[in-house]
């Protein structure tokens, strides 16, 4: 005869497991895990998947950024809080109506909060990971166009000299320290959202240099980087004729560098 135990996992006992398998907030996500899983089984399932590691993200298919709720599927970076600072650099420089390009959307969680914030932009996106770009069409409304490709190749030619603000959360970490990042990123993450090459600036480096070819005169290009690598992504944005200046938050350890093209054109001899 089959005997069918009925597993009865109740708050305190998945807080308990979690806590043990170190995560840090463990009440909130059993509550979360409780609330995902339609069925006994799915909870004790996704309760193991997550103290095997799989971010809770990726278990519940989304994250929270900027107060949104948003689609993430297996393998697309989980947008940070810390992303969220740079987000409140850009609402700060963006006109109501300008035009704005999110390169390495990932997700689009940048796109996603500036259009929460000032829904009349026009919204560029891209990313070069189908999966990135899978969510982001799903996290932007219709009228944002999402594009695959690297960097600026798919943007129509159009937009050259006409972007106000181009906002970039791009790979930073330098290959030999993916091996340090948490198993969550390290793992789980696609590498080629974290790898930034050997001093991590390799996609920074190719970001800067065409900026200005495509910023308006005035516009502003805001970038995510590290607070150890915040003085060398400064120097790419001088070495490129930006006007540029970091902004730093301890609180949400985060640091962006903040360029402006001039809008006095150089003068050709
Ligand atoms: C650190 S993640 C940031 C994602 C998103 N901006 C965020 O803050 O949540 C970097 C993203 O850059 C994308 N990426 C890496 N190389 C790229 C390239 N050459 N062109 C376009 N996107 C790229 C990755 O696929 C990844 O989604």
């Amino acid at each position: 005869m089959n005997h069918q135990h009925t597993i009865h996992l109740s708050h305190a006992a998945i807080s308990d497991a979690l806590r043990k398998s170190g995560c840090v907030f463990a009440e909130d996500e059993a509550r979360m895990l409780m609330a995902h899983a339609s069925t006994s089984d799915e909870l004790k399932s996704i309760m193991e998947q997550r103290i095997d590691g799989l971010p809770l993200e990726y278990i519940l298919g989304w994250a929270e950024f900027f107060g949104l709720r948003l689609v993430v599927e297996p393998g697309v970076f989980v947008p940070r809080r810390r992303t969220e600072f740079l987000l409140r650099q850009a609402i700060r420089v963006i006109p109501e109506a300008g035009v704005v390009v999110d390169l390495c959307c990932g997700s689009g969680a940048l796109g996603a909060g500036l259009l929460a914030v000032k829904r009349n932009l026009t919204m560029y996106a891209v990313d070069i990971d189908p999966r990135a770009v899978h969510c982001a069409r799903q996290n932007l409304p219709d009228h944002a166009r999402v594009y695959q490709g690297d960097l600026y190749q798919p943007l129509p030619s159009v937009l050259r000299g006409r972007v106000d603000v181009l906002v970039t959360n791009a790979p930073y970490v330098p290959t030999e320290a993916i091996a340090r990042l948490p198993q969550e990123a390290r793992v789980y993450e696609a590498r080629m959202a974290l790898d930034g090459g050997l001093d991590g600036l390799d996609i920074q480096r190719r970001i800067v240099a065409s900026a200005p070819t495509w910023l308006a005169p005035g516009g502003h290009l805001l970038m995510e980087t590290s607070s150890l690598q915040a003085h060398q992504t400064l120097d790419l944005f001088v070495t490129n004729g930006l006007v540029a200046q970091i902004a730093h938050s301890a609180s949400a350890d985060a640091t962006v560098v903040i360029g402006e093209r001039s809008t006095v054109s150089a003068r050709v001899r």
